[in-house]
């Protein structure tokens, strides 16, 4: 039997998802209006949905029901008489809620009232911490959903990191960059600003070695943490990690087929000087390096220096342009395409 998720991924990495729900058996899906980021998602089953690489969460509905008014009343009325089977096994449960409209009430209000509705209806504990099951009660508007949490924690942290980088990209947006650079079996995949190591150990984790796996930064307590992160999510045999320079990477590295990579944004530390001529040079030593058809994939906030670099550099075609958002970023996604020397 068919049953109805509603999915989050990060906003303009949606056809990332789309592309990984395309590959699940029976399984459709349609947009969230008016929500970036979210799809509804009709599957036989949740197990697959949890292995999916774009995903942060991935919530079950049980109740679709509309409300009277913008009253917390009216979504207490709502909720009464709404079984939720998972209850009666559940040792102990928590509500959680999101709001979107108007109304006279808050999400915090929401997670009380429904925690309280339930707890009378099932007489099971609530614990918001240790909790075996968490329902969201999300108010759109004048609708209500209830469901089934299936993530207690976003699924884009699935890396495990012993070595803490000051500004890791999201796995799930890792995962989406390297999709998106359509890998070849047998391709060498570059991330020539490494850092805590996340693009390549996403790589490895997800695709194996049917690719070979390349992590370099200008910093060798980079380079060594990313190492510690590669042996920590079992993946080191398949990653090789070395120091480089980025805007100099033939002095470092032959020929490879794709580069994909976040480079520094300099808004974190407050520097901007240096930023338009680091983004220059890379770009332009990134296609001394890449062979022609090869592709760079690249997200950063400073798209105008992108731009510039892409411009100076003038061997790249254009493939994809998107404003992607992960995490406290909001950048421009670039895939190039390294172009021969018709130009
Ligand atoms: C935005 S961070 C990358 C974060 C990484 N994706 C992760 O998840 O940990 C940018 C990295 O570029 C490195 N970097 C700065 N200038 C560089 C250069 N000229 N060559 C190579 N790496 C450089 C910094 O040391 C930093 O680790």
């Amino acid at each position: 039997m068919m049953k109805k998720y509603w999915l989050t991924c990060d906003p303009g990495l949606e056809m990332v998802l789309e592309s990984e729900l395309a590959q699940i058996e029976g399984c459709s899906w349609e947009p969230f209006v008016p929500f970036r980021a979210k799809l509804w998602v009709a599957a036989p089953a949740v197990e697959p949905l949890l292995r999916l690489r774009s995903v942060h969460h991935v919530a079950e509905l049980l109740h679709r029901v509309p409300l009277e008014d913008d009253t917390l009343e009216s979504v207490t009325a709502a909720l009464q008489g709404l079984s939720v089977p998972q209850m009666e096994t559940a040792r102990s449960f928590r509500v959680s809620s999101s709001r979107w409209g108007n109304h006279a009430y808050g999400s915090m209000d929401v997670m009380r009232e429904a925690g309280a509705v339930l707890w009378r209806r099932y007489g099971t504990r609530v614990d918001l911490h240790q909790f075996d099951l968490e329902i969201r009660v999300d108010i759109h508007q004048n609708e209500m959903m209830v469901g089934i949490q299936h993530t207690p924690k976003s699924l884009a942290y699935r890396i495990k990191y012993k070595f803490i980088h000051q500004t890791p990209l999201k796995s799930t947006a890792a995962f989406g960059l390297l999709t998106l650079a359509e890998l070849q079996p047998g391709e060498t995949i570059l991330d020539p600003f490494c850092g805590g190591g996340t693009l390549p150990i996403e790589g490895a984790l997800a695709f194996g070695d049917r690719f070979r796996w390349v992590g370099s930064d200008l910093f060798m307590d980079n380079v060594e943490g990313a190492r510690l992160n590669a042996v920590e999510n079992g993946v080191e045999e398949l990653i090789e990690f070395v120091q480089a320079d980025a805007r100099d990477l033939r002095a470092t590295f032959g020929q490879v087929d794709v580069i994909v990579t976040d480079p520094p944004y300099g808004l974190k530390s407050g520097k901007n000087v240096g930023m338009a001529t680091l983004y220059e040079k890379f770009i332009a030593s990134a296609g001394e390096v890449l062979r022609l058809g090869g592709r760079l994939v690249i997200l950063s906030p400073r798209k105008a220096v992108m731009l510039k670099g892409i411009q100076r550099a003038g061997c790249f075609r254009v493939r994809l342009e998107k404003l992607v958002e992960t995490g406290p970023i909001k950048g421009t996604l670039f895939v190039l395409v390294r172009m021969g020397g018709e130009g």
